[in-house]
């Protein structure tokens, strides 16, 4: 029997829903592989908010500390978004990422055979896609001072706003090693590093120290590449990229991007890592989609997924990683589908039903000899 503490933060709008769902997954196969799960549920975002005035409290923080791994759902929402800047849900989001040290966020995009047709990319482009993208988390325009809205003097009440974005060498070179590592353990040890090198000089320190450690990984074919063709690229051949680097602000961007190659932002999960000092935090990529929440509409895969990614990588189960992405995938062959990724033919299901039916799948499958 092992023993796993984790961190829950189901945070705003449909995270709660999603959470509930994995944490049914996590349920079962904790039963099968007999992992005995402490989950240790904490408030984040817009919930922390209206129980403390903090995006973030101590507390919630304390048990993100002592726990092993953190799943998060997401934050925000209309309700909180004229909030001062530091009080804002995402503001609890960022200093939990900066606090615990997570400044690799590894977003890996796979596209699923049985969800070609939801994406509305042409199917021959998206098969077979496997990328992953290294997005720096805790430094960039994100975090960079100064900041602020003030009036201009003498500016006649006419305000400006400003954000600075900076990289330190040490904040490339260890997000940049993540990157070269997980290039090496890769079949085809490729990694474009993805700035804005023509125009900012905080890419120009990020190609060049990039480049400087290129020396240390031969095995590696690097390649550099602006962001803005990158963008295009993602959509005109997504199967040339392997591991893509990038920093704060292009990776968020270009990630949700990516996520249409595997049909649905509702897919891509994420593991942001430190160093190892701190645990990780499991999150998809998307936001709390405000849209849909509450109408049990929310597709649960993209939490499900990081919470596999939380069993390979902080708990070290594959076994049990390895069950989940399975059970998943069989759901999608049933023809079970959420409604942003439904297509022709295939049967819608909410939320709900969806995490019930890859729960019936896992049963199943492990019940099998
Ligand atoms: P969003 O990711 O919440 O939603 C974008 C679109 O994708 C919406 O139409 C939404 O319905 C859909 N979508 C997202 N996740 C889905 C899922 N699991 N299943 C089905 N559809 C899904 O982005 P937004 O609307 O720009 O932002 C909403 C709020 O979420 C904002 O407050 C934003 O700051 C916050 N946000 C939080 C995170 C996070 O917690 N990591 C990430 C992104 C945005
Ligand atoms: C994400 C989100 C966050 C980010 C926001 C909510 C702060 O968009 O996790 O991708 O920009 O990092
Ligand atoms: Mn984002």
């Amino acid at each position: 029997l092992s023993r796993h503490r984790v961190a829950v933060l189901p945070g705003d709008g449909i995270g709660p829903e999603i959470m509930n769902v994995t944490l049914e997954v996590l349920r079962r196969v904790g039963e099968h592989f007999h992992v005995e799960w402490e989950f240790a549920e904490a408030l984040i975002g817009g919930a922390a908010i209206d129980a403390t005035g903090d995006p973030l409290p101590m507390e919630s923080l304390a048990i993100c500390r002592s726990s092993e791994a953190v799943l998060l759902a997401c934050v925000g929402g209309p309700k909180w978004d004229s909030l001062p800047n530091k009080q804002r849900p995402e503001a609890g989001l960022l200093r939990l990422r900066k606090d615990l040290e997570a400044f690799a966020n590894l977003r890996p995009v796979r596209t699923f055979p049985q969800l070609l047709d939801a994406s509305p990319l042409k199917r021959d482009l998206i098969a077979e896609v496997d990328l992953i993208i290294v997005r720096e988390l805790t430094s960039d325009v994100y975090f960079g001072e100064p900041r602020g809205i003030e009036f201009i003097p003498e500016g006649n009440g006419e305000r400006e706003a400003y954000n600075t974005m900076s990289y330190r060498e040490s904040e490339i070179d260890r997000v940049a090693k993540v990157a070269f590592e997980l290039a090496m353990s890769r079949p085809r040890q490729q990694l474009c590093s993805v700035d804005k090198a023509n125009v900012l000089e905080t890419s120009m320190l990020w190609r060049s120290r990039v480049d400087a450690m290129a020396a240390a990984y031969p095995q590696v074919q690097l390649s550099h590449m602006y962001v803005d063709n990158a963008a295009m690229q993602l959509v005109r051949q997504p199967k040339q990229f392997d591991v893509i680097l990038t920093g704060n602000m292009f990776g968020d961007i270009l990630s949700d991007e990516a996520s249409m190659l595997a049909g649905s932002l509702g897919m891509l999960p994420s593991a942001s890592l430190g160093n190892g000092t701190f645990p990780g935090i499991y999150e998809p990529i998307h936001g709390s989609a405000p849209d849909i929440a509450g109408q049990n509409r929310a597709n649960p895969i993209a939490c499900i997924l990081s919470a596999a990614l939380m069993l390979r990588y902080s708990l070290k189960r594959p076994d049990v990683a390895d069950a989940i992405e399975s059970a998943v995938s069989a759901v999608l062959d049933r023809g079970y589908r959420t409604a942003d990724i439904m297509s022709h033919g295939m049967q819608q299901r909410g939320c709900i039903e969806m995490g019930e039916a890859i729960v019936e799948t896992l049963r199943e499958s492990l019940r099998a000899p």
